[in-house]
Parts: C-alpha cells; sequence; structure tokens
C-alpha cells in the first residue's frame, strides 16, 4: 500500500487498464463458461444492497426475509411447497452445505462417523472439496454408455458408512440428467440422504418440462430428494456470486447450527458468516422480473442456439458425443486430437474449454453466445476441417 493517498481518476485509469486483460462475455468468444453477463436490472439491483449482511439477520431483516423469499420461489420452482435453505456464493458452498448436512444428519441419527459419499464420476469438482473438508471417503459410481450415473453401480455402492449419494441434473462437461427418479427410489428405500446437483441445470430444466422438452423429473416431487442444489448465477442471470441450497426439511439446517453468541441470532447453520445480501436481492429482482416465462423463453432460444450448432457440427463432419439434453454440445474431430483442436480454436481468438470424461470440445451455449457467434464458430470449424 502507498504512504500517501492515490487520486481517485489515476486508481480508476489503472483499475481500467487491468480490466482490460479481462476477456468481455459480450465478445462471445467465451464458449465454456456457465456464468454470463448478469442482467441490467439484477446488477443495479445488487449494487444497492452492497453493505447488508446476512450473517447478523437481526440486522437486515428486510433482507433476511427477501433470502427466504427467493428460496421459497426456487422451492416452489422445484415442486417444494415449504423449502429451507440460503442463497450461497456457488454451486461449490451450496454442495458443501447439503454434504455437510447430510454427514451431520447421519452422525446425529445413524451414528455414522467415518462417512462416504456416493458421487457420479461425472460429478463437478466440488465435492472433492466438500469430501476433503468433512473428512469422508469418495466411492465413484461409474456412468452407464450414455455417460450418466449407473444405477446399479449405485447399489453396489451402498454400504453401512454411506452418508449421501449424489446425482447430477445438467452435468457440468456434457449437460446431462442422471437418472434421478431411480437414485431417489434406491435412497429413499435405504434411507439415505439424497442431494440432486441442479447448480446449471436448476434454472432451465423446469421450464424446458413445462415447453414439452422430453426431460426427467428431477426434484422434490421425489420422496427420496432431500436437497437440490440451484444457481441463480449460472442459468439465473444473476450476479456473481449467487448459489442456491434448497432442503426438504429445516432439520437439515438444524444438524449444522453451531452458536453464535455475538450475534443477534442465536445459531448460525451456513458455512460462512458474515454474508452477502446483495446476492439474495439481486436474484429475488431477476426472478420477479423475469418471471416463468422470461426464463422459459431464454431457455427455449437456448436450446434453439443449441440445436443450431450441433447441426452445424454434424453437417460439417464433427462428432458429437451426445444429443444434448440441454445448452451444452461438447464434439471432436473424427481423426484430429481434441487438444489440437483446442489449440487451433484458441489461436483464432476463441476461449475453448475441454472436457475430461470423455476428451472432447466442450461450448456452454450461454445467453452470452448469439447466433453470429455460432456462425462465426461454424465457419472458423470448416476450416480447421
Ligand atoms: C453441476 C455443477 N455443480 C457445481 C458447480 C460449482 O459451482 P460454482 O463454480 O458456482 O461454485 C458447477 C460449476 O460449474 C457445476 O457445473
Amino acid at each position: 500500500m502507498d504512504d500517501e493517498p492515490i487520486d481517485k481518476q489515476d486508481i480508476l485509469n489503472e483499475l481500467e487498464e487491468l480490466h482490460k486483460l479481462d476477456h468481455d462475455y459480450a465478445d462471445g468468444r467465451i464458449l465454456g463458461s456457465m456464468c454470463t453477463e448478469a442482467h441490467p436490472f439484477a446488477k443495479e439491483v445488487y449494487c444497492k444492497f452492497l453493505d447488508t449482511n446476512l450473517g447478523d439477520p437481526g440486522l437486515f431483516k428486510g433482507t433476511k426475509h427477501i433470502e427466504k423469499e427467493v428460496i421459497n420461489s426456487i422451492g416452489e420452482l422445484l415442486s417444494l411447497d415449504e423449502a429451507y435453505g440460503n442463497i450461497v456464493t456457488g454451486g461449490t458452498e451450496a454442495n458443501l452445505m447439503a454434504i455437510r448436512a447430510a454427514r451431520n444428519h447421519a452422525r446425529k441419527y445413524k451414528g455414522i462417523t467415518n462417512g462416504e459419499i456416493i458421487i457420479p464420476e461425472s460429478a463437478h469438482f466440488s465435492f472433492k472439496k466438500a469430501a476433503d473438508m468433512l473428512n469422508l471417503k469418495i466411492v465413484e459410481a461409474k456412468l452407464d454408455e450414455n455417460y450418466k450415473i449407473d444405477v446399479e453401480s449405485v447399489k453396489e455402492s451402498i454400504s453401512d458408512k454411506t452418508v449421501a449419494i449424489v446425482a447430477i441434473a445438467g452435468t457440468t462437461e456434457l449437460g446431462l440428467i442422471d437418472p434421478i427418479e431411480e437414485i431417489s427410489k434406491i435412497a429413499f428405500e435405504n434411507n439415505i440422504y439424497f442431494h440432486v446437483d441442479a447448480a446449471f441445470g436448476g434454472f432451465s430444466i423446469p421450464f424446458l418440462r413445462e415447453l414439452g422438452h422430453d426431460l426427467p423429473v428431477f426434484d422434490f416431487s421425489l420422496e427420496g430428494v432431500c436437497s437440490i442444489t440451484v444457481d441463480p448465477h449460472k442459468m439465473g442471470l444473476a450476479p456473481i456470486p449467487a448459489g442456491g441450497i434448497i432442503f426438504r426439511c429445516e432439520e437439515y439446517l438444524e444438524v449444522m447450527a453451531v452458536d453464535s453468541p455475538y450475534l443477534t441470532v442465536k445459531t448460525q447453520s451456513t458455512i460462512v458468516g458474515t454474508r452477502l445480501g446483495a446476492s439474495s436481492a439481486a436474484t429475488y429482482a431477476i426472478m420477479k422480473y423475469l418471471g416463468k416465462k422470461g426464463y422459459s423463453n431464454i431457455s427455449q432460444n437456448l436450446m434453439g442456439n443449441t440445436k443450431f450448432f450441433s447441426e452445424g457440427l454434424k453437417e460439417l463432419g464433427y462428432e458429437i458425443i451426445c444429443e444434448p439434453e440441454l445448452n451444452i454440445v461438447a464434439f471432436n474431430h473424427p481423426t484430429m486430437d481434441t487438444n489440437e483442436l483446442a489449440e487451433k480454436l484458441e489461436n483464432l481468438g476463441w476461449k475453448v474449454s475441454v472436457a475430461k470424461c470423455p476428451v472432447a470440445i466442450r461450448v456452454v451455449l450461454m445467453n452470452h453466445i448469439k447466433r453470429n457467434h455460432l456462425e462465426e464458430l461454424l465457419e472458423d470449424l470448416k476450416d480447421i476441417y
């Protein structure tokens, strides 16, 4: 830090220069991000709530009410009448809370002290962080030939140490939805906590289903589902950071509660203490502003772009890994090494993401990627071919 204060304009100029090094969503060149530019109205509201702290909700009763309303609205979207949970920093924190709830619940009611969690091979790496922090062992369930969690493998993985089973509604790499109904049954019959990670799919699957897309049910209407992660800062168009964790019952929050002596509330169940109220307010605003109709239109439009892109790839001779269920397309050149293809695209200015399982170029068709960007991308892929 400098000894003397620096002029505001000089600081802004310096920051502006550094900001220029960042990539801009509006260029349509960021192909692998699950986040996108937040809606301008959500950003406006976010700024108004910058000083609110939900870590001390007695001081911010209005903002706490907003968070509860947001949780209820997301819960309603997921077929839950009375929802519990929090708006947190993202999918990682939401998944961590879910696994912590499962672990504590199993410790309290089943006496399990050295627990295991069953996750699909396609699970986001946030579960590895959660297992590490919570001292749990990961048991990976295999994927079937369609890259979805293999139900038999889940059954075989269950032991008397299992504290949670996880399935994904919108996998990070391929955007696929696991057979959640079947896993829910297994979890329910075995009295095991079942968490659904819909960080990506939560803000699109409900709308696409209503529009008639043939997508499986993944929500609280399945009796085995105990919690769901849904991120407003992905398909919800809220500013970063905004993740959502929704629990079926309050008990799951209670098993995580620790005393919070100097605050306006007696206990706290979230992982972080001081936490943003702005994320809740911005999510509240954008959910009201867009409504179901707005989100339906966005999801439908993105699926249109997904179809346009995947069909275009096929016409050029590229190989699609799987028919997209959500707005992600993964593909390869029939003979060229994936990393070589990625490098060629990077050299043409595209910010490419490479999936690991299976190795493929992965494009997440978020709101910032418009038709003209896809046409340009297909032109480049034609030249490369
Ligand atoms: C399915 C899924 N879960 C969790 C996460 C983690 O979310 P975040 O990066 O917001 O912590 C991601 C991120 O892409 C994801 O795709």
